[in-house]
This record gives C-alpha cells, structure tokens and sequence, in this order.
C-alpha cells in the first residue's frame, strides 16, 4: 500500500514510517519540518515538504503522488501551550486535518487513521478508561482532537472515507535508531533521561498528595513500535472495521514515582527530584481499558514493563544526547 504519513518527521510519525517500510509498504512521509526533524524520516521514504494549512500545497501532493491511504499524525500537541493560544491548536488540529480530509475526497483516497487522544476524556470518570467512556476535554488540546474526531462519520457518510480513530495514551520509548527529541520537551521520560545526562540540573513532580497508591499521577505508558503496529494493523481492517475508535495503551498504570525509580535503575544515576505542586488539569490517574484493540485489531503491544520501555529510550539518549542532527 502506498501510505501518506502526515507529521512524518515527528517523534512517533517517523517510527510509523520505518514500520511501514520494514512491512513491505511505500511510504510518503509528509512534514513542515516545523516540530520535526528531516533526519528522523527514514531513507526510503519519499520526503514530500508541505504545509498542511496550505491547502494548494496539499492537493499538490495528491496530485504527484500515488496515495492508498493516510495516517494523519501532524498537529499541535503541547497542552500548557493550548491553555495560552487555543486558536492555533483548533486551526492545526481541526481546519489542517479539513485540508487533508478535502484534498482526499478529490483525489479518491479513502482509508484515514488518525492520531487522537486520552485528553479527548479530560477528568475520567471511571477508571480503566474504555472508548464508550464520557468525553469532556478540559484543555483545547483535547478539545481541538475530539471536534475533528466528529468530523470524520461526516466524511464517511457523504464520500465514502473510511476511518479508523487510535486514542493514544502516554506515547514512550525509542527504537534502535529513532527516538523523542521535542524542542520543547513535556514528557516525563525523556526529562528524566536529560536530567540523568545532566543537561537538566533537576527534576521536578507536580504534586505528591494524590489519592494514588504513592501520592504521584498515574500514567498508561504505550511503546511507540507499540503505536506503530498498532496503524498497520488498522489499516489492514479500515474498510472492513468492527468499530472506529481505539483506545491505544498498555492497560496498566506506573505512578511518576515508579517511573523515576525505573530510571534511576536504568541509567544507574541517581537523578535529582524535588516535590513540586499539582500541575492544573492533571488527573491523578488515566489508564486505558485496551482490550478492544487486542480483540478486532488482532494487536498486542510488545513492552508492558516500564523498565523495558525506559531502557530502550535510554540506549537512544546515550547514542544521540543532543537529538537529530538536521
Ligand atoms: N506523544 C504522545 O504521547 C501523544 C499522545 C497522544 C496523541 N499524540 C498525537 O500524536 C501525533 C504525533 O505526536 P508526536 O509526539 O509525534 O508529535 P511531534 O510534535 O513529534 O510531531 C508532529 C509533526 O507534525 C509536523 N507538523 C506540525 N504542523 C504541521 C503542518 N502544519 N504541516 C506539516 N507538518 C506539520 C511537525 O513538524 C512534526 O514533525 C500528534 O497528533 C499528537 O497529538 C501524541
């Protein structure tokens, strides 16, 4: 299949593209290089520069490119930074993915995977969390992935596109050569492995006092090959789905403390924290209820012990401390 990835440079789109390659599959990798970087796109790709809010550059790329399918992972993820500027995740994550969703209509192309979210639920109001369960973003981030979420029955009904929705939990973890290296980094286990390596002077939990089994949040960590087989196999079932939305984790939870423990063991570094204040919008617990994606994808995730997961990002870290190099 010939498949265009969108955010193709970025932390988890490049792992989908080596895994589309490695499956015998022709890779369009497609990237802004804004967040992403050219040297995590994979050799045998074909790198195709393009803005998504540029719709003429997006048809464009329908227009020189045989295309099967899309696996739509390009948008604005970071959640403090959706609190202070909301209109640039609702045009990233809403009126982006309507330039795809359109240039697709015109061209034929009718097979959409979309990278959505656990902040599509906000405060979970049960706890595993299942794809049926109440969503009520609290942060424009989340909010930005549901609305266009709903967007997508529309596509089907009126043009035939069919979709398949992969709601990821905490995205973790490096392959032998392709890991996390975000400008900004908010994520919990490459900061400790930059604390560790010294190019952070601390570590910092937001908040010890949750009603958890050791005060700190609980996360649903899922390995990003996880992630990446996880769009192969739907792929292989979109046009014949038993259902449209997946809820993508291990379907256990590690306590920020347990991850910290990990890494202190990992990297045999001891590692400064300090107890900081909750975080606003930080739910004490989200883990996922992920047995639907076992069942109809016929997908397990391979790394279900946060120790294996925290030592491959750590072999990726010591190769390459300071990220790609573009
Ligand atoms: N990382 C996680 O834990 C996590 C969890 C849940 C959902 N997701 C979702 O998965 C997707 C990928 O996440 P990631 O961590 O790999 O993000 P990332 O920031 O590493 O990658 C995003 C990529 O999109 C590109 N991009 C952004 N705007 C673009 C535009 N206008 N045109 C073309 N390219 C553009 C960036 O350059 C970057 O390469 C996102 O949609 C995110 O919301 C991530």
């Amino acid at each position: 299949m010939n498949v265009l990835v969108t955010g193709a440079a970025g932390y988890i789109g490049s792992v989908i593209v080596a895994d589309l390659i490695s499956n015998g599959h022709v890779a369009i990798a497609l990237d802004n290089l804004s967040l992403g970087h050219r040297n995590a796109i994979h050799p045998n790709a074909i790198f195709v520069p393009c803005d998504l809010s540029n719709f003429d550059q997006v048809s464009s790329v329908f227009s020189t490119q045989e295309i099967d399918a899309v696996i739509h992972m390009a948008g604005q993820s970071l959640v403090g930074e959706s609190m202070q500027d909301p209109g640039k995740f609702f045009r990233a994550n809403i009126l982006n993915g309507l330039n795809v969703l359109e240039a697709m209509r015109h061209h034929n192309v009718r097979k959409f995977v979309f990278s959505s979210t656990a902040a599509v639920y906000g405060e979970p109001t049960e706890i595993p969390l299942s794809e049926t369960s109440e969503c009520a973003p609290i942060n424009p981030y989340g909010a930005s992935k549901l609305q266009f979420e709903k967007i997508l029955p529309w596509y089907l009904t009126t043009y035939g596109i069919d979709y398949m929705i992969l709601r990821y939990f905490n995205a973790a973890g490096a392959t032998d050569t392709l890991g996390e290296a975000h400008t900004t980094e908010s994520h919990l286990i490459p900061i400790l492995l930059e604390t560790a390596l010294g190019l952070r002077s601390k570590f910092e939990i937001f908040g010890s006092d949750y009603n958890t089994r050791d005060g700190s949040c609980i996360r649903d960590y899922i390995h990003v090959s996880d992630l990446a087989s996880a769009h192969i196999k739907a792929l292989e079932v979109i046009s014949q789905p038993t259902s449209r939305i997946y809820n993508l984790g291990i379907g256990h939870g590690y306590s920020n403390l347990e991850v910290l423990e990990a890494a202190r063991a990992i990297t045999g570094l001891p590692i400064e924290a300090t107890i900081g204040a909750r975080r606003s919008g930080d739910p004490p617990v989200l883990i996922a209820r992920a047995d639907k994606a076992r069942k109809d994808l016929g997908w397990s995730p391979r790394f279900v012990e946060i120790e294996h997961i925290v030592n491959s990002a750590w072999l990726w870290k010591k190769k390459y401390p300071n990220g790609y190099v573009d």
